[in-house]
């Protein structure tokens, strides 16, 4: 076992991935906190690898609350049938509450989001985990069984998210697969720092293809460019692949980046009277159902509307105005 000081408080390094996991918060240290019913389950993977050697250096902190302390009589029972019948178990309202006072007495003020896993929540995504990585920390719910009594969410305003649309019989992947993907991106986690900011969905588009050696593989070889030892080029090459591969792949990103594209007049409209507007100034006469067709035969294949109805109206007419 080693020890090592990290500000007001020393940390000690031993082979054991829960002894990884502290009792007590490290000030200034970006810190997740889990509501768990298997504590065990933690650090898990998050005990491997960069999250691992990160969470080893004091970079960032684990906890976790056992739900089961809380639990009521002889049995510490955490949950009960649903109101109403049906089948299984639903955590109980008064069990959790105990459980999440905890939690904010041990974050003492920070900016930690309260989270709940939940198949029903806002689908969890890069932003999100930018815009973690950027508080104090996070506060987790593993839902278990049916999931939560609805009054403790309305309670403590708890914000639901969603790791996709799959149901897992329980919150601790969902918690860890959320962590991991918020804790990469916190200062000094990643050892090269090109790393996040060259990878899917950091500039909204999916990654362009990677190679690595050996040259040739199977009659397969890597593609000139990247041999080529032009970064001008090798950089055009991985932008065109990447915003193929993000067309092809996910439409709904494509469609998001090119909207951050689009030329102030059409960005500006959001609504009817938005695009009533843009018409009156950029001329409505000038558009004919004939103008529009030849553009869409043209460039159709091409054309990435954004989501906004009235928007990807502008931006038909804009283009078929501007050829
Ligand atoms: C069996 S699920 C409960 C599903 C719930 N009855 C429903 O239909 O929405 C048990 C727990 O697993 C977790 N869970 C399951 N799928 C999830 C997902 N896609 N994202 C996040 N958490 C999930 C939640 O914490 C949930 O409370």
């Amino acid at each position: 076992m080693t020890s090592k000081s990290h500000g007001r408080k020393s940390i000690t390094i031993s082979a054991k991935p829960r002894d990884l996991m502290e009792e007590n918060r490290l000030s200034g240290v970006w810190s997740a906190q889990v509501i768990t019913l298997l504590p065990q389950a933690f650090p898990g993977v998050l005990g491997e690898s960069l999250t691992g050697k990160a969470l080893r250096d004091g970079l960032w902190q684990l906890s976790t609350i056992n739900l089961r302390d809380y639990g009521l009589g002889k049995h510490n029972n955490v949950d009960d049938t649903p109101a109403g019948g049906g089948a299984g178990m639903v955590l109980r309202a008064d069990v959790m509450s105990s459980a999440i006072d905890q939690a904010l007495a041990n974050s003492n003020g920070a900016r930690a989001p309260l989270i709940y896993l939940s198949p029903r929540g806002r689908r969890f995504d890069q932003q999100m985990a930018r815009n973690l990585a950027r508080a104090d920390g996070m506060t987790l719910i593993c839902g278990r069984f049916e999931g939560l009594d609805e009054r403790v969410l309305e309670q403590y305003n708890v914000m639901e998210v969603s790791l996709g649309d799959f149901v897992m019989t329980g919150g601790e992947l969902a918690a860890q697969a959320m962590i991991d993907a918020t804790v990469r991106l916190l200062p000094g986690v990643l050892g090269n720092a090109e790393s996040a900011v060259e990878e899917s969905f950091s500039n909204g588009l999916l990654e362009h293809p990677q190679y690595t050696k050996p040259a040739e593989w199977r009659e397969r070889a890597i593609p000139d460019v990247l041999m080529s030892g032009h970064h001008g080029e090798i950089a055009k090459w991985r932008q065109m692949m990447s915003e193929a591969i993000t067309r092809a792949r996910r439409p709904d990103l494509w469609s998001a980046a090119r909207a951050g594209l689009l030329d102030d007049a059409v960005a500006s409209v959001r609504d009817a009277n938005g695009l009533t507007e843009f018409l009156r100034r950029y001329g409505e006469e000038a558009v004919t159902g004939q103008r529009l067709l030849s553009l869409l035969e043209q460039r159709g294949h091409d054309i990435a509307l954004p989501n906004n109805p009235w928007q990807a109206a502008a931006q038909l007419f804009w283009l078929s105005t501007r050829r």
